[in-house]
């Protein structure tokens, strides 16, 4: 079957930063199926060859030493642009017209990508349904949706609302890029292609779960779009949760897609709604300095960099245990990690007085140091009985296939290609996740708010963050990964 993927959104960044790089590597590794094509639209006005000499360009920068010459000819002899406007539903039947005329057969399936700007989804799902491009009686019709995925309860429901009255549920792709990420699909491996970890993935063993992804970057040029956004939103009510739901949830029967989410929308369901006190008690916010000089931020703007949320999943396997998700810009260094500490020996035989044994920890190191470390205690050789914190250190860059990961984009284009919807959010998962952040924005905003706390760039957030765990006799595991 021929395909043809259609970017709405051809002239943006998304597509000469990420998509078309990642289309040409699966073509290089000859992944993309046999005779896919790919149409761009956009309202710019040039033709397809101009298009193809721009993306070249971006291919060239950001496949880096993939490029070839040859590969990149015969890729582009694939690539065509129409232009088109989202709000004219002339332009959408002369789209319908310009697909057909390029299909060689009858039987081709189409894959819509959305990546324009968010408040014209509705609109181009609306003019894709009036010129009946989701007909899918000849072939697939799939459609990936980027995020943001509204920005709040209400108005994802009302995209869901809009999207059911042109697509069926299955041919929809709401993409998360941090469920590309091939160390976000090893913790399914970790933790179900292993027996050793499971029986010890639970409340009985562990103390608590840690979830962070700090960048060193701080907003720069994004800052008008962020500042209507600010961190839970950005961050937290996609990659984090995902992440959440992925280190929490229960094995599904089958690596499936409908199991495969049933279960991390479990997650959601068990995870407990902050209400009065617990958004004072159980976040923390902060900005960094420099943030209100950033082009495109209102003066005296309150919206946050930095966030940490304690959570809690009602569950069986959970309950009581905090996970602590914490996100933030302009920090110490750019990493992505999830550390599970697990509880202290019961009672101590040995080791020295004052140094009580740090208790075992998992860190699955999602980027960019890829891999995955133990911690555990070990004799220091030649002591009495001293013991000191070891570690078993296992690095993707150091086996076979592991020294360069493959995008995101790579990862999930293909599979919405061949119909696995298991590394997607499910309309259901989505609205759950804003009915966790909804309450907690609204607090935040209210009269009532807990401090927003200034933090220097270069750290792990404000001081404060830091305290507020000492408080409760923990602390955050900030140690930036070491790149080899
Ligand atoms: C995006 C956010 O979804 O994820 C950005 O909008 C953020 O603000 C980015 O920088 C982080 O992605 P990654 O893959 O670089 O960790």
């Amino acid at each position: 079957m021929a395909n043809t993927i259609v970017i709405f959104g051809a002239s943006g960044d998304l597509t000469s930063r990420k998509l078309i790089p990642a289309l040409y590597r699966l073509f290089q590794k000859k992944r993309l199926p046999d005779g896919s094509q790919i149409v761009g639209v956009s309202r710019s006005d040039f033709e397809s060859e101009q298009w193809r000499q721009s993306l070249r360009t971006s291919v060239e920068k950001f496949a880096g030493d993939c490029f070839d010459n040859e590969t990149w000819n015969q890729f582009a002899e694939n690539i065509f642009y129409h232009a088109g406007d989202i709000k004219e539903a002339g332009d959408f039947k002369a789209l319908a017209k310009f697909l057909d005329s390029i299909e060689p057969e009858h039987n081709s399936g189409r894959l819509y990508y959305l990546s324009t700007m968010p408040q014209l989804y509705e609109e181009a799902l609306k003019q894709l349904g009036a010129a009946g491009l989701n007909d899918d009686s000849d072939g697939f019709r799939r459609v990936i949706i980027e995020k943001p995925f509204g920005t709040d309860l209400k108005s994802a429901q009302a995209l869901n609302a809009s999207i059911h009255g042109v697509f069926r549920e299955d041919q929809i792709y709401r993409i998360d890029h941090y469920l590309g990420k091939e160390t976000v699909q090893n913790i399914f491996a970790l933790r179900f292609a292993n027996s050793i970890f499971e029986p010890i993935w639970n409340r009985n063993y562990v103390d608590h779960v840690q979830i962070t992804v700090a960048e060193e970057v701080v907003v720069g040029r994004r800052a008008g779009y962020y500042d209507t956004a600010g961190i839970l939103r950005d961050m937290f009510q996609n990659h984090l949760l995902q992440l959440m739901m992925i280190t929490a949830m229960e094995p599904p029967a089958r690596y499936d897609a409908a199991l495969v989410r049933d279960e991390k929308v479990k997650v959601l369901h068990s995870i407990r709604h902050m209400t009065g006190g617990d958004f004072a008690s159980d976040t923390v916010r902060g900005q960094y300095k420099g943030y209100l000089r950033e082009e495109g931020v209102p003066k005296g703007s309150d919206t946050e960099t930095f966030a940490v949320l304690k959570l809690f999943c009602d569950n069986w396997r959970w309950k009581d245990v905090p996970f602590y998700l914490r996100s933030g810009k302009g920090m110490s260094c750019r990493t992505t990690q999830i550390v599970i500490q697990f509880k202290n020996v019961p009672h101590i035989l040995f080791g020295e007085k004052t140094r009580e044994p740090l208790g075992n920890r998992l860190v699955m190191q999602v980027q960019p140091a890829e891999g995955i470390q133990l911690h555990f205690e070990t004799k220091v050789p030649d002591s009495e009985m001293k013991t000191r914190t070891s570690t078993l250190d296992f690095s993707f860059s150091n086996t076979p296939g592991g020294k360069s990961l493959p995008d995101s984009y790579q990862r999930l284009l293909l599979d919405a290609l061949t119909g696995d919807a298991s590394l997607f959010a499910r309309s259901d998962e989505v609205e759950l996740a804003w009915g966790i952040i909804d309450p907690i924005l609204a607090a935040w905003r209210s009269p009532a708010a807990p401090p927003l706390f200034q933090y220097e760039t270069g750290f792990w957030g404000p001081p404060e963050s830091s305290k507020w765990m000492y408080k409760q006799d923990r602390e955050w595991f900030d140690v930036c990964p070491v790149l080899s």
